[in-house]
């Protein structure tokens, strides 16, 4: 499948406002992906599909996972928000035949980051926060930190999940801690 092919698929599959973040942040990871040395076609492709089921109802989203064999831990289960890097990880395996780890990858990681991840899994989480049309209090600071380094970037993103999950009384994945912590420990 060709990128417009993709692009046509996701279209299909979610509003205009999504379409159009879906494309800044393949765009933005290509200009980190240059920036850093990661793979840019594969950084687009991943940037236009990270958020491929997000509008896909809750239910079918828990079909997508159990088809691909996932059992979701209790915290995973108690965090919707997050089903969606799951079953788009599955969905882009399983019904888009794409098999490069890299990409599933990070798709799968996009939301909640992990520990050890690669350059890519790095580009897509950090886009995400940066793409063009994003205004939340803090973006100039996090674009700012995003030119200087991706580990910056994902110390200052991880951070604001973090506090704002904890301040909503919402439940933290383990990954992300870990993640948060290998970068503050910088091992
Ligand atoms: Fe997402
Ligand atoms: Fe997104």
């Amino acid at each position: 499948m060709k990128l417009d092919d993709y692009k046509e698929i996701i279209r299909s599959r979610m509003s205009e406002e999504r379409y159009i973040h879906s494309i800044n942040v393949a765009t933005e990871a290509v200009f980190l992906a240059k920036k850093y040395g990661a793979d840019e076609k594969k950084a687009e492709i991943a940037g236009i599909l990270h958020d491929i089921t997000k509008e896909t109802p809750k239910e079918e989203q828990l079909q997508i996972i159990a088809m691909d064999g996932i059992i979701l831990d209790d915290v995973e289960k108690a965090a919707p928000k997050l089903w969606h890097s799951i079953s788009g990880a599955a969905f882009i395996k399983n019904q888009l035949q794409i098999t490069d780890e890299d990409i599933i990858n990070a798709v799968r990681y996009h939301t909640t980051a992990r520990q050890n991840m690669s350059l890519l899994e790095k580009v897509i989480f950090v886009a995400d926060f940066t793409g063009a049309e994003r205004n939340y209090p803090g973006v100039e600071i996090m674009r700012q930190k995003s030119y200087l380094g991706l580990e910056e970037a994902m110390a200052f993103g991880l951070s604001f999940s973090i506090k704002d999950l904890a301040e909503r009384n919402k439940p933290i994945c383990r990954c992300t801690i870990d993640a948060f912590n290998q970068i503050i420990i910088g091992k």
